[in-house]
């Protein structure tokens, strides 16, 4: 990953998705490697309350008392803004035409290496219990528009300007042994990716495959994988309709694949340091910051799913799986080496199932 080799930890129920994501690794290695780009990296939270009255006397209120709102959190944002985070912009949002007298204060954050979720939940609660308190003795505000009503505080998951990319490149003739099969493999690629890119049901089925490889290394890092899963399928659906998150193309005999993924993700906080398995995982990545894991975690994303888009649209899906599947069984079974080699070749032209395997081993077994 941008020069670096890199040893990555996944912990996941698919043998398959580790055999794919280190196959996609030791393609590209030899092909210039994988690149990463942090795009941005501001966490958003939300106060959301009523305000019944006149708006324009809630926006002049902000605008007054923004500063002191800002001020109350300074005990909480304290550590943070000594390492070089905090918050950085408050504003007040009027929703009152989605829902009557509905408003926010959309607040903005930098957490640096933390995933920040207590950090931003603290600071909310904060600006809504002082929010309370400045609107109940603003004397500008009748008796109705004292009385603002909070109706919760939280951070979002989605995170659309906590964005990380990953992409491959080659030219075209060097992706397989013969520059025919290249071309006409880089063309299917396209195409599958395309596929992904109008249409729905291959979209969510392309982006699991994405989410395989995220997943594993989020969990494996100790960060919240159902954060990071709401918030990249978010950033799926933005245009309105569901769509595949990463981008393939051909321009100048170049095959260029990509991927961009919104990320909230820690090495500090949490379980990072807390868990041993966790901790050694970090250990075993170089022990890098948030947004070096970021960078990670995209790129095995983008391995995971450049790995099953090669597969399925030359031998198809199954031939690995099915490896996998015979591996899984022979080792249940307890299978010697010489039993695992004549059953890999005769599995080579015959359907692999437990009772298959298991008839098989009985006539090694017996002869
Ligand atoms: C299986 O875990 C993931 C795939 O279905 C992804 C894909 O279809 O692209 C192979």
């Amino acid at each position: 990953i941008n020069g670096a080799v890199l040893t990555i930890p996944m912990a996941i129920e698919e043998s398959s998705v580790v055999a794919a994501a280190s196959n996609a690794a030791k393609f590209w290695s030899t092909k210039g490697g994988f690149t990463a780009t942090i795009l941005g990296t501001e966490k958003v939270g939300q106060v959301h309350f009523m305000y019944c009255g006149d708006s324009q006397k809630l926006h002049q209120f902000f605008e007054q008392y923004k500063t002191a709102l800002l001020a109350s959190t300074d005990e909480i944002t304290h550590n943070m803004r000594s390492r070089g985070g905090g918050i950085t912009a408050l504003s007040l949002v009027d929703k009152s035409d989605a829902i009557t007298d509905y408003y926010q204060l959309d607040v903005r954050f930098e957490t640096q290496d933390a995933m920040g979720a207590n950090f931003i939940n603290s600071c909310l609660e904060q600006l809504a219990t002082q929010l309370k308190t400045l609107a109940a003795k603003h004397p500008d505000f009748s008796e109705k528009e004292k009385a603002i009503e909070v109706v919760m505080s939280i951070l979002s998951n989605y995170v659309p300007n906590c964005m990380v990319e990953a992409a491959v490149s080659c030219p075209v003739n060097v992706l397989l042994p013969t520059v025919e099969d290249s071309k006409l493999f880089a063309e299917k690629f396209v195409q599958a990716v395309r596929i992904a890119e109008v249409e729905p049901f291959r979209a969510v089925t392309h982006n699991k495959g994405i989410m395989n490889g995220i997943d594993a290394v989020v969990m494996a890092s100790g960060n919240d994988f159902r954060a990071v899963a709401a918030g990249i399928h978010a950033h799926a659906a933005a245009s309105g309709q569901y769509r595949s998150l990463s981008k393939a193309e051909i321009k100048d005999d170049v095959f260029k694949f990509s991927l961009r993924v919104p990320l909230a993700i820690g090495t500090v906080g949490g379980l990072t340091k807390l868990h041993p398995l966790v901790r050694w995982c970090h250990e075993l990545m170089g022990t890098p910051n948030a947004q070096e894991l970021m960078q990670i975690v995209a790129v095995a994303g983008l391995a995971q799913n450049f790995a099953a888009v090669k597969s399925l649209v030359t031998t198809g899906i199954q031939q690995g799986h099915m490896k996998m599947h015979l591996l899984n069984i022979l080792n249940q079974h307890q299978a010697t080496e010489s039993e695992k080699k004549a059953a890999i070749a005769h599995f080579k032209d015959n359907t692999v199932s437990h009772h298959t395997v298991a008839d098989l081993l009985a006539k090694l077994r017996n002869t």
